[in-house]
């Protein structure tokens, strides 16, 4: 084993690392490696543009190298580089937390902070738990999520989950859970531009849940506003209001897990206020601080903050945190990213491009093996038709095509292509996306 210093300074020692939610051993042969990015593009060790189709992992917002950005973080750096979260505090989180809550809907009025999005998923489910415990009803720990679901890794998202290749692997996960049927239908829904008009009744499957458990049992629902990890689904006209309130019909939680759709992908600060639905907490990641340094949270409504607020005020109140829960960068990042958001308009900006984005990436309908095309906010996902050697091979290929021959970064789910630029990209960029993509359709099409 080389020493630390020399590994880094041999950069075809690709060993040590083991790559998450990666082919290790193909990449490896050939890697996709990046090493600077500006804008709307990454740049290879050898200087090569590649266009940035995803937002690196739909969370880089605001785009690259943000002088404003970088510039608080290395002042934050200088200034203040940790401070413990539990028990003290520093300004910036308190800063960030009332600016954040400030752009969630209704009552969302209280941000409890994590370092990422699995964090933050796991934090609401507890949160749901202990938030029925203080409130005198204890047999309500039921959690129910939906199958394409994805909260991230942590025991408690990946039992909610429903990515099947995310939960067959890791036993027998937490106990107690159910899922909700997922919305797509493609004979129903193909090639719908933003939300499909078939599927609310998809919503009323809670009623299913509910009558086999019963309410009693049940603490909380969680679904992603828009399901991103599993292909991009966006939700049916009227299913969102509908599960909201089969919700409050039986006296369950709703949780929204919009670690994707928050912060201007759906053209608005979060898919709650998209779709006039309030639920009771909202997690969030990703481009809270446009993917510059880690953080995730939950916003949770009042009464669910008021719930814990009892009892002798000595006494902590959640027994829960991380220790990089707000952290002073993490914070910094944020605030200098909401103020980027805010001062180049940058949610209205993708909301007023959502049409023309529709129309672009629908253009690719009659390309080769395209069996479905899906478009919401500044999100498009096409789906190929797998090779007959099995699912997922064809969109390997794309992968490593597109980034080597066109210079464009993309994300796949077997064979579905998703992408989810930075709501910086320009119209002429958009179509600069939309011909790499055409051309890599066609590149794997034989
Ligand atoms: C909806 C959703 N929840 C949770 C997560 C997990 O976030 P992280 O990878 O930061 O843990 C993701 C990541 O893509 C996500 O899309």
């Amino acid at each position: 084993m080389n020493s630390a210093s020399s590994a880094i300074a041999t950069p075809n020692d690709l060993e040590a690392y083991w790559m998450p939610f990666t082919a290790n051993r193909s990449f490896k042969k050939n890697p996709r490696m990046v090493s600077r990015a500006e804008g709307m593009f990454y740049y290879t060790p050898d200087n090569k543009p590649v266009m940035d189709g995803t937002a690196g992992l739909w969370c880089c917002n605001a785009g690259h190298a943000r002088e404003p950005i970088i510039q608080a973080i290395q002042a934050q750096a200088r200034d203040l580089d940790y401070a413990p979260s539990f028990q003290y505090g520093h300004p910036k989180v308190f800063a960030a937390a009332a600016r954040i809550a400030a752009l969630a809907p209704g009552d969302l009025d209280h941000v409890f902070f994590a370092g990422s999005g699995s964090e933050a998923a796991d934090s609401a489910l507890k949160i749901a738990l202990a938030y029925w415990n203080v409130s005198g009803k204890a047999a309500k720990t039921r959690l129910i999520g939906r199958e394409r679901g994805y909260h991230g890794v942590g025991f408690g998202g990946i039992s909610v989950g429903g990515m099947s290749n995310n939960r067959k692997f890791f036993g027998s996960l937490l106990t107690g859970v159910d899922h909700l049927a997922h919305t797509y239908d493609r004979e129903k829904q193909a090639f719908s531009k933003g939300e499909p008009d078939y599927g609310a009744h998809f919503a009323d499957d809670l009623e299913r849940i509910v009558a086999l458990h019963d309410a009693s049992t049940i603490a909380a629902v969680i679904v992603e506003p828009m399901a991103g990890s599993t292909g991009a689904l966006p939700p049916p006209k009227g299913y969102l209001k509908r599960l909201r309130e089969i919700c409050d019909k039986h006296g369950i939680l709703l949780i929204f897990d919009e670690v994707i759709t928050g912060f201007g992908r759906l053209g608005f600060a979060f898919a709650a206020e998209r779709y006039g639905v309030v639920p009771d907490m909202i997690t969030f990641a990703k481009g809270v601080t446009s993917g510059t340094v880690p953080m995730g949270g939950v916003i949770v409504r009042k009464h669910i903050y008021d719930a814990f607020m009892g009892g002798p005020d000595n006494v902590i109140e959640l027994f829960h945190g991380y220790t990089y829960s707000g952290h002073p960068l993490a914070a910094a990042a944020a605030l200098a990213s909401l103020d980027i958001y805010r001062e180049e308009g940058l949610f209205e900006r993708a909301r007023a491009m959502e049409g023309a984005w529709a129309d672009a990436v629908m253009s690719l309908k009659d390309e080769p093996n395209v069996v479905d095309i899906r478009t919401l906010g500044l999100v498009g996902a096409v789906d190929l038709a797998p090779r007959a050697e099995g699912a997922g091979k064809r969109g390997y290929e794309f992968i490593e095509r597109a980034f080597h021959e066109e210079g464009l970064m993309i994300r796949t789910a077997a064979d579905t292509i998703a992408f989810s630029p930075p709501l910086i990209i320009s119209e002429s960029q958009v179509e600069e996306l939309i011909g790499k993509l055409r051309r890599t359709i066609r590149a794997v099409a034989n």
